[in-house]
């Protein structure tokens, strides 16, 4: 296997690994720092953690698959994620999705060919009083509609973030 962490990381995994009884424990903080190392999970990378922590590659593909804040691949600078489990489909958040897709030109799935918009759809992140609502990167939006949708694309877009 050629793919390896930096120093530092890797400073950072053995240190995070002696916190845990047991090292596969460790698996989500790892992965974390997998992400912020190669930006996204791959194949590689989970056979590289795997490897690690001294468990079978497919229990890392459980992990990595069941959360969607781990990328399988290369996302872009702003990681749309529309929730549309059932407190925000019926306040609409189909047409929300639909909307957002025409306003940055790709489908769910895809990045901007600037790499600055991912967009994806998840399902319920937690914060159904607040539906319609999305995740950008670690921030929530909640109560969306199309006018703060315009604002918030306008707002990264010019990569003003708070
Ligand atoms: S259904 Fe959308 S946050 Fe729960």
């Amino acid at each position: 296997m050629s793919l390896k962490f930096s120093p530092q990381i890797e400073k950072e995994i053995n240190k995070i690994i002696k916190n845990y009884p047991q090292k596969q424990s460790a698996l989500l903080s790892i992965l974390h720092l997998a992400q912020k190392e190669f930006g996204y999970i791959s194949e590689e990378v989970e056979r590289l953690v795997a490897q690690i922590l001294d468990i079978k590659p497919i229990r890392v593909r459980e992990v990595v698959t069941f959360y969607t804040m781990f990328h399988q691949r290369p996302v872009g600078k702003y990681h749309i994620k529309v929730c549309r489990n059932i407190s925000c489909s019926i306040n609409g958040a189909e047409e929300l999705i639909d909307y957002i897709s025409e306003k940055l030109g790709i489908k769910v799935g895809e990045t901007t060919p600037d790499k600055k918009f991912t967009l994806s759809v998840v399902e319920c992140l937690g914060a159904c009083e607040h539906a319609p609502c999305m995740q950008v990167n670690s921030e929530y939006y909640g109560n969306l509609d199309k006018k703060k949708i315009d604002l918030i694309l306008e707002r990264l877009n010019n990569d003003i973030n708070d």
